[in-house]
């Protein structure tokens, strides 16, 4: 079946070419992925569908036939950290992204940002699961504070937050907090968002030298090691294989520890506490995006 599969995207792929370069880069990377491996990998995701990527929803539902069992669509539901807030809209916009992806459910619905009625649009996310519309019901950018707010008011607690981590922001303290409350840490921008500041550090080459690999398989072994979901997301093939050759091999604790004193503190993206969109650019995005 695999190799059925990655025949039929071979071929896809050849004759598709220009909707390939059209679509958005997670969608992209999905396809690419799977084609190139033909497989998916423990503890990684083939793609992400931002829900206001226009562009990548036609293309996503027109590979789902032969994607259908190699993929996981997971939607970043961009509309609860701007407009799209509070039950109703919530149902709504789940079921605006499932009729234009043309699927009957999600593998997983994430709440982008701790906005404004993000308890009510979790208890419309809990329904849909109960429904059997969403498989896996998450969060993204949630702080302590945030996650304990929404489980003292919440029947299903969430399964997984998708927070911005790498080695020189770890998440130490949240991600101890998301292993006691069994809630799986999903790694945004794992290889700081390709910041050349971290690749390019001596103690990484180091590491990679020693085990004939590149700096971005030591900082994705390192998350894996965590026991962290890595999305590490890239445009070239070439480095997309790259990023899935990582199960064969292993950090020692010495080599763990060397990754952890990278640790900095600093954030390549903005704080989500207190995070508030600029209401003019939810105007713009009522307009432009459908
Ligand atoms: N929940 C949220 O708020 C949130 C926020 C930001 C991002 N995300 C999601 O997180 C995923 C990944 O995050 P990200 O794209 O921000 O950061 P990332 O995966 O850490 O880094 C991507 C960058 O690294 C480069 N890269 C990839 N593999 C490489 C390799 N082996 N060697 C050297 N450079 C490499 C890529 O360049 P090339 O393309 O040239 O290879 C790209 O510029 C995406 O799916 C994104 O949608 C979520």
């Amino acid at each position: 079946m695999k190799q059925e599969i990655i025949a039929n995207l071979t071929n896809e792929f050849k004759n598709n070419q220009k909707v390939l370069t059209a679509i958005g880069d997670e969608t992209r990377q999905a396809i690419l992925m799977t084609l190139i491996q033909g497989q998916q990998y423990p503890g990684m995701r083939v793609g992400e569908i931002k829900e206001r990527t226009h562009l990548s929803r036609p293309a996503v539902s027109h590979h789902l036939r032969i994607l259908k069992d190699a993929q996981i669509i997971s939607v970043r539901k961009e509309g609860a950290w701007t407009t799209d807030l509070g039950y109703n809209a919530t149902k709504k916009a789940f079921e605006h992204t499932c009729k234009k992806l043309k699927v009957e459910y999600l593998d997983m619905y994430l709440i982008h940002f701790a906005s404004p009625h993000y308890v009510e649009a979790w208890k419309a996310m809990e329904e849909l699961y109960s429904e059997g519309r969403i498989k896996v019901i998450g969060v993204a950018n949630f702080e302590i504070q945030h996650l304990e707010h929404l489980m003292a008011h919440s029947r299903i607690p969430p399964m997984i937050n998708q927070i911005e981590t790498h080695p020189e922001f770890p998440q130490n303290e949240l991600h101890d907090y998301l292993v006691q409350h069994r809630i799986s840490h999903e790694a945004w921008g794992p290889l700081g968002q390709g910041n050349k500041a971290l690749l390019d550090r001596k103690e990484l080459a180091e590491i990679a030298r020693h085990h004939k690999k590149s700096a971005a398989q030591v900082i994705l072994r390192w998350h894996l090691q965590r026991g962290i979901i890595v999305i590490p997301k890239s445009s070239n093939p070439k480095r997309i294989k790259e990023n899935s050759e990582i199960f064969d091999f292993e950090l020692t604790a010495e080599e763990m520890e060397k990754v952890n004193r990278l640790n900095t503190g600093k954030r390549y993206s903005v704080n989500p506490t207190g995070y508030i969109v600029n209401p003019f650019y939810v105007k713009l995005m009522k307009l432009f995006i459908r």
